[in-house]
């Protein structure tokens, strides 16, 4: 079930460039910066209520961030959904006819797991699942 919006990520080209608007200009909650290897990312947290803020910095030419920003310029990148049990969530939503990119769930940030779904069954609005 999903049961509130886990974090909003951003792609940006440097943390280091960014971070000072979302901490000093927005003025929200800095949370600090974590390493995703498996993703080829860096992150930097910001907390808003509930809802975090993610940066997420490619750490290679080869990470799906560096892909992005290439093809799109920096942005929007995804909308994460908290979800009591990811395999739960993943088995209802590919039930109704979703395709995953993850259909077995990966690690993310701070030990959670998180699983995305195929942009072309979400409106090309990147949407992945976070438990934990
Ligand atoms: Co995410």
């Amino acid at each position: 079930m999903i049961e509130k919006i886990n974090h909003i990520g951003i792609a940006v080209a440097s943390l280091d460039e960014r971070i000072p608007f979302y901490r000093d200009v927005l003025g929200l909650t800095y949370a600090g910066t974590d390493t995703i290897p498996d993703q080829k990312v860096r992150v930097a947290m910001f907390r808003v209520g509930e809802v975090t803020i993610e940066l997420l910095e490619p750490t290679d030419p080869e990470s799906p961030i560096a892909k992005f920003i290439e093809k799109n310029g920096e942005g929007m990148h995804h909308i994460s959904y908290h979800v009591d049990n990811i395999e739960a969530q993943i088995a209802d939503v590919v039930g109704k006819g979703v395709r995953m990119i993850d259909a077995v769930p990966r690690p993310g940030a701070h030990g959670t797991r998180i699983a995305f779904l195929h942009p072309k069954s979400s409106g090309r609005v990147l949407t992945e699942f976070t438990e934990g």
